[in-house]
């Protein structure tokens, strides 16, 4: 029992569930590495936060699903490498780094990733 206490507060994945704590992010368990087509982006959501994430080859890259100009949903944008380009108006952002590659301003949130046992989880900002 202490050797598995002990390990939960080394590993905060071994300590709960789906949601894990860690300092001041909490990360959430969307599913197996496996389940995670490459350049198929797939959302989320945890509270009031709407979460698009996508694999491409052995990353997961996580950001919000509001196009930072006017709130469009950017899974219906299309993916050229890390460059998504939002539907409504075609502004561009770098999924990896948030920076707008083409807009007039803005920058897209991005969401820290990590894989564990073959599970993909986003980190959020812990409540
Ligand atoms: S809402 Fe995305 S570019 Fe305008």
């Amino acid at each position: 029992m202490v050797a598995f206490r002990l390990l939960a507060e080394m590993n905060p994945i071994i300590s709960s569930g789906k949601r894990n704590m860690s300092d001041s992010v909490t990360f959430l368990d969307v599913g197996p590495l496996t389940e995670l087509p490459e350049k198929k982006i797939r959302k989320t959501s945890v509270g009031d936060l709407f979460i698009a994430f996508t694999r491409i080859g052995s990353e997961v890259f996580a950001f919000q699903n509001e196009c930072p100009h006017a709130g469009a949903p950017l899974d219906d944008g299309e993916l050229e490498g890390c460059v998504i380009t939002c539907s409504l108006h075609m502004w561009k952002f770098n999924i990896q780094t948030g920076a707008v590659v083409r807009g007039a301003a803005g920058t897209l949130k991005t969401f820290p990733t990590k894989i564990e046992n073959g599970n993909v989880f986003i980190g959020t900002p812990a409540n």
